[in-house]
Parts: structure tokens; sequence; C-alpha cells
């Protein structure tokens, strides 16, 4: 039994657990929601439309150019109906009616109020009990099949969902920029990197789990502690790239979507949640490793206190009962 084996173990276990997590949040419905990597929030999505179409611009335009009317008509036509609820709108107020229809907004549009990217899929859906209200919650409506290595396309989602929408437009008609699915396709391409390096991470984990339970039960050699610092080594370096990789294009991917898509009322999120998780596993394994390097070195030292321990005995009087026990506890591996 080698008791200092236990906080190695005990890194593993927790390293492998969190990192299981992180490739697994999410991946069924409300199963770790919160723990996504970027959210979306699109509850405001298309007000740029309703905000720089006066209503009666709208109609002029429209009745001048007969060709162009259909979208700008619909959009212009619902949203005069909210404006005619609203008595004594002026300039000023006009951000306060778009924060009192947002939550109808999406609705209206045929979308959902927030999309969340998870590692193996995308969920979608609601906030409870409205977009705007503090604290709001998510209800989760749906999430997309669990697949490795998926392409998030945004574009095609949101094209979709207008299209089959209330008023059947497009995502050119809310002036939504192509920057930013450019900036999301960098984000596909190093989610297939991460996804490998995480199951990289985790596999070795496992092994390392083993190992330590090899190394507690039977009396640990300096290989054995060799192989289980590899190991951990392994896990380490790749949750820790995993990591630095996701915390990097989850940065850049929110300040591109915020850069393009604010304007058209798309906001996104960091997973803060998720960069926990994933933090905490990489310093789990840093911790699994370490301790394998000192009882690497405290083995070594043992070894040769006992290896002069004996020689000196064996000059004097021949092998002692306590050599014995340093060789056989040395060869028993
Ligand atoms: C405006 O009010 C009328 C009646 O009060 C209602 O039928 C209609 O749905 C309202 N329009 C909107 C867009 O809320
Ligand atoms: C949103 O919910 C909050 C809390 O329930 C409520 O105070 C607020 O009036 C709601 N806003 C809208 C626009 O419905
Ligand atoms: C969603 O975005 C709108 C517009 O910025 C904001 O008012 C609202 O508070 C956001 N909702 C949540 C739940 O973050
Ligand atoms: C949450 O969504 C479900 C359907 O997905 C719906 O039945 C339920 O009313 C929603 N709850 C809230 C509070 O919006
Ligand atoms: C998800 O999988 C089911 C069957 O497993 C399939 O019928 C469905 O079309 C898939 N959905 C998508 C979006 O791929
Ligand atoms: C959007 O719809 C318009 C016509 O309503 C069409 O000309 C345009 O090609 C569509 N764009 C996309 C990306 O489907």
């Amino acid at each position: 039994m080698r008791i200092t084996a236990l906080f190695p173990l005990a890194c593993a276990i927790v390293g492998f657990v969190l990192s299981m997590l992180c490739l697994f949040a999410g991946s069924k419905k409300n199963f770790m929601e919160d723990y996504n990597i970027i959210t979306l929030n699109t509850s405001t999505l298309g007000h740029n439309i309703l905000g720089s179409d006066d209503p009666s611009a709208t109609t002029t335009a429209s009745a001048a150019a007969a060709t162009a009317t259909s979208t700008a008509d619909k959009i212009g036509d619902w949203f005069t109906d909210i404006k005619d609820n609203v008595t004594d709108t002026i300039e000023d107020e006009f951000n306060d009616l778009v924060a009192d229809v947002a939550d109808k907004l999406a609705q209206e549009l045929g979308i959902r109020q927030w999309y969340s990217l998870h590692l193996l899929d995308m969920c979608e859906g609601y906030y409870k009990p409205n977009a705007t209200a503090k604290g709001a919650s998510k209800n989760i409506t749906s999430c997309s099949n669990r697949t490795a290595m998926y392409d998030f396309d945004l574009n095609k989602v949101l094209n979709q969902q207008l299209e089959v929408g209330p008023l059947k437009i497009n995502l050119s008609d809310i002036n939504w920029p192509d920057d930013i699915q450019d900036g999301l396709d960098t984000l596909n391409v190093a989610f297939n990197a991460v996804f490998i390096l995480y199951a990289i991470g985790i596999a070795a984990a496992g092994i390392a789990i083993i190992a330590s339970l090899i190394a507690f039960f039977l009396h640990g050699s300096r290989l054995i502690s060799f192989g289980n610092w590899g190991l951990a080594s392994l896990s380490f370096i790749s949750l820790l790239v995993a990591s630095a990789l996701v915390t990097y294009v989850m940065s850049k991917a929110v300040h591109i979507i915020n850069k393009y898509g604010n304007d058209v009322g798309a906001y996104a999120y960091r997973g803060k949640k998720y960069l926990i998780i994933t933090w905490v596993a990489v310093a789990v394994m840093f911790l699994a490793s370490l301790a394998w390097v000192v009882e690497f070195f405290i083995g070594k030292r043992k070894q040769r206190r006992e290896y002069t321990e004996k020689s000196h005995r064996s000059r004097g009087w021949g092998r002692s009962r306590k050599s014995d026990e340093a060789h056989l506890r040395r060869a028993g591996v």
C-alpha cells in the first residue's frame, strides 16, 4: 500500500470527471445547459428593421417600389400595429418600446430567443419569465442531435427558422452580417481539434486512475511512478491545450458576434462556468503530474539509502534482515 498514491489518484478522478463533463455538458436537453461555450441572445434580433424604418417611410417606399414591398410591409405592418397600441411614442422612448416587444419579437420572426453552443450540439429556446427580466433563466425548446465534430452553422439554423416563421423572411432581410458566420467557421475548425484533445485527455486520465490504483496496491517502483507521471502529464497537456484553445476561440467568437451582431440585435456571451470546469480539470491533472514527480524522486532517494545501508551492513556482518527487506521491497514491484 502506498498511501501517497491516493493524492494523484484523487486528482486523476476529478480531472477525468470534469473533462468528461466538458465534453458532454449540454449534450442532452436540460443536462448542464449553463455549461455552454457560447450563448447567443437573439431576443432583439431584427429590431433594427423596426428601428430604422419609420412606418410612414416604409409605406412610401413600398408604394414607390412595389417589388420590394413584401418584407418591409409585413414587418412594418406588424410594428405599426404595436405602435398604434402604444400611445404617444416619442423617439426617446423607442428603445423602451423595443424592450417591451423584445419578448414577442423572436416569436414573431419565428426564431428562438437564445441559442447555445456546446461541444457536441447546439440548444435553443426562450427565456423565462421573459428576455428582459433580471436573472432570466433559459427554457430549452430543443437541442440538435449529438454529433462529434458537427458544424455550428448558425446562418443555416436562423435562415430556416426565419423562412418558415410567420413573416417568411430570410437573413438578408434583417441585414445579418456575413462576418458572423465567417467568425464561427474558425470556431468549428478549432472545435474539431478541441474534441480530439479532450478525448486524449480523458483517455489518459482514465488510464492514470487505473495506474494510480496499481501504484497504490503494489509496492510502487520508480517505473510505476514514471509511467503514472507520463499518463498524468499527457492528460494535463492535452487538457491544457484544449482549454487554451476553447478560451481563445470563445473570446474571439464572442467578440466577432458582438462586433457585427449588436447592430442587428444579436448578443453573445462567454460560457464562464464552462471555463471554470475546464481549467479546474487542467489544474488537477497538473497536481497529479507534480505528485508523481515527487513520488519518483522520493522513491529514488529511498532506494539509494537502502542501497548504501545494504552495502554498509554486508561489509560488516553479511546480509542483515533489514537489508533483505529492503532488497525485497526494491525487487517486489
Ligand atoms: C393591438 O391591440 C389590439 C386590441 O387591443 C390587439 O387585438 C392586437 O393584437 C394588438 N396588436 C399587437 C401587435 O399587440
Ligand atoms: C418580464 O418579467 C418581469 C418579471 O416577471 C416583469 O416584471 C416584467 O414586466 C416583464 N417584462 C415584460 C416586457 O413582459
Ligand atoms: C438579451 O438581450 C437584450 C438586448 O440586449 C437584453 O435587453 C436582455 O437583457 C438580454 N437577456 C438576457 C437574458 O441576457
Ligand atoms: C418552457 O417550454 C415548454 C415547452 O418547451 C413550455 O411548455 C413551458 O410553458 C415553458 N415554460 C415557461 C416558463 O415559459
Ligand atoms: C436526429 O436524429 C433522428 C433519428 O435519430 C433523425 O430522425 C433526425 O432527423 C435527426 N435530426 C437532425 C437535425 O439531424
Ligand atoms: C432572401 O430572400 C430574397 C427574396 O425574398 C432572395 O432574393 C434572397 O436570395 C434570399 N436570401 C437568402 C440568403 O436566401
